[in-house]
């Protein structure tokens, strides 16, 4: 089975070729420098700039696979969530390959393909419970197959990466600020300032804004009173609250839904203290697999895209 994948749903345009379920091939263009100008990604900007890189990303895959057209089986890419001018070149270029070449079109949901780059590596034992955390989502899912996934809570206003980026920008550091924080909040004592655990009820709910008000606030008012203060324990006061709400509703979702296996996915399944917890989540709950996806396949990309769409042909 040989399947072309594109994903186009924010500042990352790529393609990936699995043939029979082995990923020959992942090429991503990434936006970040143009970006970061700017303090966060502009949807008008990124649209522009997937019509400038898919020349390149196409002919890389092409250079790289030696593709053979007429063997393909399917064409699959990203139909949503993400925005909508990035998305809608994706589109066109797989509606226009399927259209030249014959083959078959799959549209797929994003969320779905970051929780099936943890597949990748390590196959999946079902039901899984999926933490997707990146710069757009913080979800939790249940997925009892590749065509059966329920989402059981979700951020009710800003995702979890978007939290992070907008502190490190009040700090100075430059979009994305996540992954400076989390360096930042390994040398800290994150007993130093008190920050809110938010939405810590009995729902699977998350909700990032009143952390990032609070922690804007705080630092505001550090500044104003002139005390000097370390700014590795300001991250690490940060990055406890940002996460430990995380492990509080994680560990809920876990005795309440018995996983065989717990993965996290998407762009801040790289922070130090996710990783953590979700390791000795696995361990404490003795779940079978708990799967921690190469960094290579946490960012946008299109090898996830292709395994899901892999997976979900096996059922067909
Ligand atoms: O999956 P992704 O590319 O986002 C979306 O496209 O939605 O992930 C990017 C996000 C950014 O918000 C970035 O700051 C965050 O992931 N990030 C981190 C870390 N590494 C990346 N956040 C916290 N800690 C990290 N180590
Ligand atoms: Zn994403």
């Amino acid at each position: 089975m040989k399947i072309l994948a594109i994903e186009s749903s924010c500042d990352e345009f790529a393609m990936s070729l699995i043939v029979d379920d082995e990923i020959k091939c992942n090429v991503i263009s990434s936006q970040i420098k143009e970006h970061s100008n700017f303090g966060g990604v502009v949807p008008e900007l990124a649209a522009r700039l997937h019509l400038e890189n898919l020349n390149w990303v196409f002919g890389e895959l092409v250079k790289e696979t030696k593709i053979d057209w007429n063997t393909l089986d399917y064409i699959a890419y990203t139909v949503n969530p993400g925005l909508l001018g990035s998305l809608m070149i994706g589109k066109i270029v797989s509606e226009t390959l399927s259209i030249y070449f014959e083959k078959p079109l799959l549209p797929l949901n994003h969320i779905e393909g970051h929780i099936f780059a943890c597949s990748i590596e390590q196959s999946f034992e079902y039901p899984v419970l999926a933490l997707v955390v990146s710069g757009g989502h913080t979800q939790i899912e249940l997925v009892n197959s590749p065509n059966e996934f329920i989402v059981i809570g979700q951020t009710v206003d800003d995702a979890i990466g978007e939290c992070y980026d907008k502190v490190g920008r009040i700090l100075g550091f430059k979009y994305p600020g996540g992954s400076k924080i989390d360096k930042l909040a390994q040398k800290g004592n994150f007993k130093c300032y008190n920050l809110p655990l938010a939405k810590n009820d009995d729902t699977f709910d998350f909700s990032y804004s009143g952390l990032k008000t609070a922690t804007i606030n705080l630092f505001k008012k550090l500044q104003n009173e002139s005390k000097i203060f370390k700014i590795e324990n300001f991250c690490a006061s940060f990055q406890f609250s940002a996460t430990k709400i995380i492990e509080i509703k994680l560990e809920k979702a876990i005795k309440k839904l018995n996983p065989k296996t717990l993965v996290v996915a998407g762009g801040v399944s790289a922070n130090s203290a996710i990783r953590n917890l979700i390791v000795n989540l696995g361990n404490k709950y003795k779940i079978s697999k708990t799967i921690l996806p190469n960094l290579e396949y946490c960012t946008d990309n299109a090898a996830m895209i292709a395994k899901l769409a892999s997976e979900k042909i096996k059922l067909t």
